[in-house]
């Protein structure tokens, strides 16, 4: 008995450590869901990095994206009308162009104030999602980290996206950590044998490949999945293996926009690809149960987001994926460009194998 106490005594105490989440929003391309939600002629308001942004598209058929605030008495520009290319604020009618955020008519003044321009946010539509790009230092998006083309999503053969969305009441740090996060695949989603599991780093981008059985979508059979996050806030998926015996292949998009510092919007879609002659029909049957079963999984992510702490020192054992190594590459995001240390984006290569006959290929989901 005083041996126990004795020992109980002897071990260590770790103290949970945070530090303040940070005050800027993560540098990169945000996605904003299926462009044709912002294409009915009206503007659309949207809470986002602090901020309230507007969207719409103008007559030329580009979407634009300014900031929501109005500078002449602040109304939210989202309940005003498209104009041509611009948008006219409901209070006094002040119009704002699209592509300049300038004001270019006031309709009860001679002189429109010098000051009368408002910012206008980058933003492009790729695999029929939109995007929005955010630079704390205003910089335009490199080239090299332009979101690439999902052939699926332009073909017949799979299905459209089907979107869902949730509200995290929490910082969006605590998302990230999936990627790394082998363990709580067996004791969150039911994974009952993850046999593979590595996580591949490497400039603004960064994957998890996993390979398991999960009774509860794939009813005993291996699926492999490859996931990556292009930037700080869009994954893709790519899964495919099988599903009580049948061929499958879907891609998943995971994505999200913070609010404000403890709070996000997280946008969770699917696409599957149809087995050959299925009907109409079939298909939507498909991937309704599909999407439930997905959703249901990231619903049981959800449940833990709600009742976590933010934690800058996790207490990890040998079983855990690199979740440190994953942080780092996070943190790459919260720096001015060009003071970004090179040991954040650099490539690395964690692998966890527990005895694959065949492992997968290191490398991102649709790289191209
Ligand atoms: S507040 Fe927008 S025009 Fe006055
Ligand atoms: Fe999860």
């Amino acid at each position: 008995m005083s041996a126990v106490m004795k020992s109980e005594r002897a071990v260590p105490l770790h103290t949970i450590e945070a530090a303040p989440v940070p005050a800027r929003f993560a540098r990169g391309w945000h996605c904003l869901g299926l462009a044709s939600d912002y294409t009915d002629g009206k503007p659309h308001s949207l809470n986002i990095f602090g901020t309230r942004l507007v969207i719409f598209q103008g007559e030329d058929g580009a979407i634009r994206i300014l900031n929501a605030w109005c500078p002449h008495m602040g109304a939210d520009l989202g309940l005003g009308a498209v104009e041509g290319n611009g948008v006219v604020c409901k209070f006094h009618g002040w119009r704002w162009n699209g592509s300049d955020g300038v004001c270019d008519h006031i309709p009860y003044a001679k002189r429109i104030p010098p000051k009368a321009r408002i910012k206008t946010w980058p933003s492009c539509v790729q695999n029929k999602l939109l995007f929005v790009w955010n630079d704390p230092e205003g910089a335009l998006p490199p080239v090299e980290q332009a979101i690439p083309r999902i052939d699926p999503v332009y073909s017949d053969e799979w299905s459209d996206w089907s979107i869902v969305n949730w509200t995290i009441h929490n910082n969006c740090r605590e998302l990230i950590d999936n990627i790394a996060d082998m363990a709580h695949f067996v004791s969150v989603h039911g994974s009952t044998n993850v046999v593979y599991f590595a996580n591949l780093f490497e400039q603004h981008k960064a994957t998890q490949i996993m390979v398991g059985a999960n009774d509860r979508l794939g009813g005993g059979d291996y699926l492999t999945t490859i996931a990556s996050y292009y930037g700080p806030a869009y994954q893709i998926t790519h899964m495919f293996g099988k599903m009580g015996g049948v061929p499958v292949e879907s891609v998943l998009l995971n994505s999200h926009t913070p609010i404000d510092q403890n709070s996000f919007e997280l946008r969770f879609g699917v696409l599957v690809k149809k087995f050959p002659g299925m009907s109409d029909e079939a298909c939507d049957a498909m991937v309704k149960s599909y999407v439930e079963l997905t959703n249901k999984a990231f619903g049981e992510d959800v449940d833990i987001w709600h009742n976590k702490v933010r934690i800058d020192n996790p207490l990890l054992c040998d079983g855990d994926g690199p979740v440190y190594q994953n942080r780092q590459w996070y943190e790459q995001f919260y720096f001015d460009a060009a003071a970004v240390p090179a040991e954040l984006t650099k490539r690395r290569f964690v692998e966890i194998d527990k005895g694959i006959a065949e492992k997968p290929e290191a490398r991102h989901a649709f790289d191209n």
